[in-house]
């Protein structure tokens, strides 16, 4: 099997990368990314020379690119996108044009090839739940409050328009907050970890009581398995970690794996429109495919902060470039008290 995988330089595309080669040998991929700050080759290192692995560097909205690529495919995985909320809010512009006309180039291509189309996305196109609501499920109504997850719902639409206009053979996935190795940081957990490891404070958002669901990056990835295996044609199906935590527990566990107090907890001023509260009820996943996540949350964590121990200097390499001028833009202009 040939499966184009976009994304495929950025957190989870990588950790998909590496599941799929592990889990499926014999099969070939194909890895579109345009590499932008957020795509990162060297986390590729270890499957280098592999003659089941290429890399094309390219841009999702560049149709030359494109349907050459989606033709000579048996499956697409769509991971390539803008992704982090708080550059969407200094910055929308490039999130559209990259998540929402970007999946339009993809779907054009797939409705002119036939290519089995998977849409990767994510819990946030469902909004906030206030604290006694049940976990999004199939009867939560899209919501999305960020110009990234107002992005990520157009690029949903447009998949199901294409699947009902044109009959393209498409899946998609909507799962809840990610961790794991190869996540570049300026995520809360990777900025918090790399942050404690040079000695600095960590900027918790408003209260610290907000609350994500967390899902390993192995378990999303072995989701989009069983989905491509077992999924229905026109479906979707919500991902899951079953582990709901407020940002102030995981930061407080992360000062215990590091050695540090609660001085290093720096309250900064609250992200503009915050959603308060993500849960996924992936009930479907495990009756329809046999699906659940496995890797317990805390065990799961601990790991994550031993690879970040371990790769310091790929953390450095992320923090340098142009990372720095976004941050001092984004800390000064939003979060400084
Ligand atoms: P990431 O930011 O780490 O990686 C995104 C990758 O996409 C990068 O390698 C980047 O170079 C590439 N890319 C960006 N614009 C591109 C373009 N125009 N053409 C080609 N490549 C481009 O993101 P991630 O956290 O790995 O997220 C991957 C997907 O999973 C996204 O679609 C995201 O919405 C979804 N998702 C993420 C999470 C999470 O917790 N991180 C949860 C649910 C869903
Ligand atoms: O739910 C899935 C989504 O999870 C994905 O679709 C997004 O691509 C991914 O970035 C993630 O979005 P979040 O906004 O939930 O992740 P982030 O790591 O930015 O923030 C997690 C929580 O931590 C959130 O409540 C905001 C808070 N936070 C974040 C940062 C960066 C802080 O308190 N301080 C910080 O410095």
């Amino acid at each position: 099997m040939k499966l184009l995988v976009t994304g495929g330089a950025g957190f989870i595309g990588s950790n998909f990368i590496h599941y799929w080669l592990k889990q499926h040998p014999e099969d070939n991929i194909v890895n579109l990314d345009v590499l932008s700050y957020a795509g990162n080759l060297e986390n590729h290192a270890s499957i280098e020379g592999n003659k089941h692995y290429r890399f094309v560097k390219g841009d999702i909205t560049d149709k030359e690119v494109v349907f050459p690529l989606v033709e000579d495919a048996d499956i697409v995985v769509h991971f390539a996108a803008e992704t982090h909320v708080d550059r969407s809010i200094l910055d929308p512009a490039v999130f559209v044009r990259t998540n929402v006309m970007g999946t339009q180039v993809l779907l054009e291509a797939v409705k002119e090839y036939g290519t089995r189309f998977h849409h990767v996305s994510t819990d946030e196109v469902f909004g906030a739940l206030g604290p006694n609501d049940p976990p999004f499920n199939e009867d939560t109504k899209y919501d999305p409050r960020s110009p990234y997850s107002a992005s990520k719902a157009g690029a949903d639409h447009l998949v199901r328009a294409y699947y009902h206009t044109y009959g393209i053979p498409m899946t998609i996935s909507n799962c809840s907050n990610n961790y794991g190795p190869y996540m570049f940081p300026e995520k809360m957990m990777p900025l918090f970890i790399s942050n404690l490891l040079e000695d600095k404070k960590v900027p918790v958002y408003g209260d610290g009581l907000q609350v994500r669901d967390w899902i390993h990056v192995d378990d999303h990835a072995r989701g989009v398995d069983f989905i491509l295996q077992k999924g229905t044609i026109g479906e979707t199906y919500y991902l899951g970690g079953n582990a709901e935590k407020k940002n102030i527990d995981i930061v407080k566990l992360l000062l215990t794996y590091l050695g540090k107090d609660e001085s290093y907890i720096e309250y900064v001023k609250d992200r503009p429109g915050h959603d308060r509260r993500y849960a996924i009820d992936f009930s479907k996943a495990t009756r329809e495919l046999g699906w659940k996540p496995e890797v317990a949350f805390e065990q799961g964590l601990k790991e994550m902060v031993e690879w970040y121990v371990a790769n310091q200097e790929w953390v450095a390499r992320c923090k340098s470039g142009d990372y720095q001028a976004y941050y001092d833009e984004w800390y000064n202009k939003t979060l400084k008290k």
